[in-house]
């Protein structure tokens, strides 16, 4: 495997990959890789001859109050898993590669981007969008994989792709990854290596008290209250601080009060000690009436 920072660099390993019609895959990451991450690379594997990874911790998604300096950064034991995965060359830009002095757009994505963590995060779905969309110019990819884990981040970079025309990927070869989780349910990321033991036993209350408040939801009782019943019991294990915990249209991203007969996902955002976990949970959409 490959590991290239220099964007001409980049176009020169990737003309070499393309040659013999091979297809390309891409898979954006913040590096500090997981299963979940390893898991985006095994499905780009079965679609693609090729598969390259990025791996950019992108300062503009990140507030002013976040965590960009403390975000792990393991540049070796990336390329190490990375290599063992079989990918074929890692894209590993620099800041200032991304960034040159001057530098001045912006890519904002509304509506989809309006709410959850577009409300709690100001700029950082921009700062999404913005990269992606360079990661995908700069790679030309024929497919690209991100995981459901950010529900709304995917909608988001897909949002943009069928928007812009972007032609690769184009917006149908933008592919979800179902999330990747602990055995006590919690989902994998980057940010579970901030957690202290204690922190991160109280963290697997996130994904049963979202299954406790979707099976009650699904039962018909009314959204509120299960939600409330959620947020307690958050609050109970010790997260002491909920960005938001609400249903949404799985695919516009509007906040619902109810089920209908469009998918609805649940996505919750809260705080334990330093780090911030989200989440995100299908409904089972109930039978229609005439069933
Ligand atoms: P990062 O948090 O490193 O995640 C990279 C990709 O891995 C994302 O598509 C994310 O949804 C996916 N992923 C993370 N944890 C997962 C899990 N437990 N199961 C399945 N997939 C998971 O998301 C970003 O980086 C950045 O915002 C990026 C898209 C690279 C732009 O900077």
């Amino acid at each position: 495997m490959q590991t290239v920072s220099r964007l001409d660099m980049l176009r020169t390993a990737v003309a070499d990959l393309r040659r013999g019609g091979a297809r390309l895959a891409l898979v954006p990451t913040m590096g500090a890789l997981h299963e979940g991450h390893l898991t985006l690379v095994r499905e780009a594997k079965k679609r693609a001859e090729r598969v390259v990874v990025s791996i950019f911790v992108n300062p503009t998604q990140f507030g002013p109050n976040e965590d960009l300096d403390a975000y792990p950064r393991v540049l070796d034991e990336d390329q190490r898993l990375l290599r063992a995965e079989g990918v074929d060359l890692l894209w590993a830009p620099t800041v200032g590669e991304m960034y040159p002095e001057g530098f001045a757009s912006s890519i904002s994505v509304r509506a989809v981007a309006m709410h959850f963590c577009g409300e709690a995060r100001p700029g950082h779905f921009d700062g999404v969008a913005t990269v992606v969309c360079k990661l995908f110019n700069q790679v030309l990819p024929d497919f690209a994989f991100f995981g459901e884990k950010d529900w709304q981040q995917l909608a988001v970079i897909r949002q943009m792709a069928r928007d812009l025309n972007l032609g690769a990927p184009v917006a149908d070869a933008i592919f979800g990854v179902g999330i990747v989780r602990e055995p006590d349910g919690l989902a994998m990321s980057s940010r579970n290596r901030y957690l202290s033991a204690q922190e991160r036993a109280a963290a697997a209350t996130l994904p049963r008290a979202m299954r406790q408040a979707i099976a009650r939801i699904e039962q018909g009782e009314p959204a509120g209250p299960a939600l409330d019943a959620l947020k307690a019991a958050l609050t109970g294990a010790g997260f002491h601080q909920i960005d938001y915990a609400g249903l949404a249209d799985a695919i516009s991203l509007k906040p619902v009060d109810a089920l209908g007969d469009r998918p609805v996902r649940l996505l919750v955002a809260a705080r334990i000690g330093q780090t911030r976990l989200i989440d995100n949970m299908p409904l089972a959409t109930p039978p229609s009436r005439e069933d």
